[in-house]
């Protein structure tokens, strides 16, 4: 009895995961073309930028094998769409986000943490994590020049 159970579990579990990957959301691997390069301050900086930040953050998406597969290929899409929204290298031509691009490094919100656990490549040390922060800054500006950088004053949150 438990067994069938068991069994009966299983195979819903299996149709489940095979009905999902049927859903056409987060398929569209294309990656839009390179339109423009911020004026990057040296080499370094857009190396260590593509290293850590390019999946999200520019058109050059390098898309591994699960992200084919649903439910994950769902959450990779949606970062990739939603980081390049904020803030995309390849498209200078229309610049967002550069300013507080250091400052989300400082403060070890990006790369998310989650994506650090796939991707081992991404991981800094912290010398070039310090690199990659005076790169940022150098080539972007922004805050975060030290720990104690004062709050924004009179920043407008933007909506979604
Ligand atoms: C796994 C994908 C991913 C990676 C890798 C990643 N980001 Fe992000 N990033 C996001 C997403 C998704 C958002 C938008 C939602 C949010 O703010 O969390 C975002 C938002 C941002 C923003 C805008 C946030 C704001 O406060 O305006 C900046 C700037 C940024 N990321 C910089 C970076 C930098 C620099 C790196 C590399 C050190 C990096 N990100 C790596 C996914 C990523």
């Amino acid at each position: 009895m438990l067994r069938k159970l068991v069994l009966a579990a299983l195979a819903l579990l299996l149709g489940g995961f095979l009905l999902i990957q049927l859903v056409p959301y987060g398929r569209d691997h294309t990656n839009p073309p390179v339109v423009q390069e911020p004026a990057w301050d040296s080499p370094t900086t857009r190396a260590l930028t593509m290293r850590a930040c390019g999946d999200c953050h520019s058109n050059e998406t390098v898309w591994p094998w699960y992200s084919h597969i649903a439910p994950v290929s769902w959450l990779v899409y949606r970062d990739t769409v939603e980081g390049r929204h904020h803030f995309n290298v390849s498209e200078w031509n229309n610049p967002r986000g550069g300013e507080d691009a250091a400052e989300t490094v400082i403060k070890g919100e990006m790369p998310p943490a989650i994506y650090l656990l796939a991707h081992p490549e991404a991981r800094l040390s912290p010398a070039e994590r310090d690199q990659l922060i005076a790169g940022l800054l150098a080539t972007f500006g922004g805050e975060g020049r030290s720990e104690n950088a004062q709050p924004e004053q009179g920043e407008v949150e933007e909506g979604d």
